[in-house]
C-alpha cells in the first residue's frame, strides 16, 4: 500500500497536466530561422475551457520552474519592449511580432496566459525556437586561375525559407542579370575582369553579407611565378 500511493499520485498529476480539456497553444511553426535585422511574426492561437476569463496574455523566453514565480513578460524587458508587439487578443489569437531581430534573440519563446481563476493558467510548451542568422559568402577558391570556374555560395547558419531569392553584388553593383541556382553564383571560365569583392543578400531584406574578394590569376603570371608548373 505504501508503494501504491505514490503511483496513484503520479497518475493524477499526469492527467491534470495533459494537453486536453480544451486547453492549449498552437504556433505556426516550432522553429523559425530569420535574418538579422528582419521582422519575425509568430502566428499563434490558444484555447481554454468555457467559463474562464482571460486576464493576462504575454510572451516569455524564460522557463521558470518555481511554481510561485510568474514568467517574465518580454514586453517589460528593456531588451525587447521597443521591438515586441502583441498582435493577438484576449480570446484566441496570440500572434506576436518582433522587429529588428538580433543574434541575442536566438532563443525559445512561449506564449503565456492567465485567467480569473488563480490556478488556471497556461504556458504554451514546447514553444517556438527562434534562430537568427547573418549571411556569408563562401567561395570554392579564393584564388582562381583564368579559364576555370568558381562557385560562390551565400551561406546562413540555419536554413531560410525556400521562397528566399538571393541577390549578388560585385563591388557593390547588383548583378541583377544573373540567374543562378538557389543561393549560388556560378562563374564559368573566369577572366581577370571577374576579380572583385562579392557580397550577397536576400531579396526584400536589408542585410547584406560582408564581401569576399575573388582573385582571378592570369595563367601566364602563374607560369612565371612557378617555373616548374
Ligand atoms: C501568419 O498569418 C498570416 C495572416 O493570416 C499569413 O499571411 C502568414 O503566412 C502566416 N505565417 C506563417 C509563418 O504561417
Ligand atoms: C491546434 O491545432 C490542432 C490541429 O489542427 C487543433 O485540433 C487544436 O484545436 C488547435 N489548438 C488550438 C489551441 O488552436
Ligand atoms: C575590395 O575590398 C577591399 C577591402 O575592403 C578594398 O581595399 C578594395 O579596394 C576593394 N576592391 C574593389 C575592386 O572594390
Ligand atoms: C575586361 O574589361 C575591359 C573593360 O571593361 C575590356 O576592355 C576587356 O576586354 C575585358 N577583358 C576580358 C578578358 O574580358
Ligand atoms: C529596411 O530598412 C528600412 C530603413 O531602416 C526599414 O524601413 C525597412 O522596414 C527595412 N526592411 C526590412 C525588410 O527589414
Amino acid at each position: 500500500m505504501a508503494l501504491l500511493l505514490p503511483l496513484i499520485f503520479l497518475l493524477k498529476i499526469q492527467r491534470v497536466y495533459s494537453a486536453d480539456n480544451g486547453w492549449g497553444v498552437n504556433y505556426s511553426s516550432s522553429s523559425i530561422c530569420a535574418l538579422k535585422g528582419s521582422t519575425v511574426i509568430i502566428n499563434c492561437t490558444y484555447k481554454y475551457s468555457t467559463g474562464h476569463q482571460i486576464m493576462k496574455v504575454f510572451w516569455t523566453n524564460t522557463y521558470v520552474k518555481a511554481d510561485h514565480e510568474e514568467f517574465p513578460d518580454l514586453s517589460k524587458d528593456s531588451k525587447y519592449s521597443q521591438r515586441i508587439q502583441y498582435l493577438g487578443d484576449k480570446h484566441h489569437d496570440c500572434t506576436m511580432r518582433l522587429t529588428d531581430v538580433r543574434q541575442t534573440d536566438s532563443h525559445k519563446y512561449y506564449f503565456r496566459f492567465t485567467t480569473q481563476i488563480e490556478k488556471d493558467k497556461w504556458l504554451g510548451r514546447p514553444g517556438v525556437t527562434l534562430d537568427i542568422t547573418d549571411l556569408q559568402v563562401e567561395s570554392s577558391g579564393e584564388r582562381v586561375i583564368e579559364g576555370h570556374s568558381v562557385t560562390l555560395t551565400c551561406k546562413s547558419r540555419c536554413s531560410l525559407t525556400d521562397r528566399s531569392t538571393f541577390i549578388w553584388f560585385k563591388n557593390t553593383q547588383s548583378l541583377s542579370e544573373r540567374t543562378d541556382r538557389n543561393n549560388q553564383l556560378i562563374l564559368q571560365s573566369v577572366t581577370r575582369n571577374d576579380s572583385g569583392n562579392y557580397s550577397c543578400a536576400v531579396q526584400g531584406q536589408n542585410l547584406t553579407s560582408p564581401h569576399q574578394y575573388l582573385n582571378v590569376i592570369c595563367k601566364y603570371k602563374l607560369n612565371n611565378l612557378n617555373p616548374s608548373f
